[in-house]
């Protein structure tokens, strides 16, 4: 259920005379529903406007084709949205009448073939299909929603967020449009831990990788890496002697890639 500070941080996030009525779609009435007295949710329906939902896909690097989830969809607009540039899309809302009218809204566009709509608690929503999920919610949901997004959503899968960060997960982009803060973050995989690392002249060196979240720091062969970066799969770092190793971090190999690295061919797999 939603604790009452839950509007006014939602208002103080946007000026209230710019959250409503600058989308796409016929007028949807106040900016904010009041529900009174029937059943509050996490998060009260606000729209995002349409140039911050355009901002938003665009951020997101939505591609036709992809799946984007948006998790409190509201009247619909980003799934909407997405669908319009050729991607599929599902919108998740708890509030019945909302998700009827997003979905009434994608069959009037003919859309609902590629975006649909379902009624659901977005707590219990299974993403793990997702490419991007669309976040408008609240600081302490987002925290709540952040172990969620972490071991469901596949390395790779790009997060964005209109108006507040998830916890203290540093974004990996941010961005103001009209005012609006907008965020992304790329779902990292799992480097951390001990890998052994084997070239093609037949050495072996073990490499340990301290994670957190995107950042990551380790050494290799005990001396320690630098520049290092993992965007989704793709790990990259440099020894003191200045040589760049470049892979993809599977489950229990990272898988150097040859175009790119300007290292010797090598394989790592994971020791613990
Ligand atoms: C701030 S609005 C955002 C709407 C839309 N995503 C947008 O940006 O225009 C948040 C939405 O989340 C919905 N919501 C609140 N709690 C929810 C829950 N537990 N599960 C699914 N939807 C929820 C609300 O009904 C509301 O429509």
């Amino acid at each position: 259920m939603m604790r009452p500070g839950g509007l006014l941080l939602l208002a103080a996030a946007c000026s209230l005379s710019a959250c409503g009525g600058s989308g796409g779609l016929a007028p949807l009435g106040p900016a904010i529903v009041s529900r009174d007295p029937e059943p509050s949710y996490d998060v009260p329906y606000v729209p995002t406007p349409a140039p911050v939902v355009a901002a938003m896909l665009e951020l997101a690097a939505l591609k036709p084709g992809e799946l984007l989830v948006d998790l409190g969809s509201g009247d619909g607009r980003i799934p909407l949205a997405a669908g319009r540039a050729g991607a599929r899309a599902r919108g998740v809302e708890i509030d019945p009448a909302l998700a009827a009218r997003a979905a009434a809204q994608a069959r009037q566009e003919g859309l609902d073939g590629s975006v649909r709509f379902v009624r659901e608690d977005l707590f219990g929503s299974v993403i793990r299909d997702a490419d991007v999920v669309a976040l408008y919610l609240l600081p302490a949901i987002n925290r709540r929603l952040e172990a969620k997004l972490l071991t469901e959503l596949r390395p790779g899968t790009r997060i964005v967020s209109h108006a507040f960060l998830i916890g203290d997960w540093t974004p990996d982009e941010h961005r103001v449009v009209d005012g609006r803060n907008i965020y992304l973050w790329i779902v990292p995989a799992i480097a951390g831990g001990r890998w052994q690392i084997d070239r093609a002249d037949g050495s072996q060196l073990f490499l340990d990788l301290d994670q957190r979240r995107q950042q990551v720091t380790g050494t290799l062969a005990d001396q320690p890496i630098s520049d290092a970066s993992l965007v989704g799969r793709r790990l990259r770092f440099s020894t003191a002697a200045g040589e760049l190793f470049e892979g993809n971090v599977g489950d229990a190999d990272i898988v150097a890639v040859p175009a790119t690295s300007a290292a010797p061919a090598w394989r790592a797999r994971r020791l613990d």
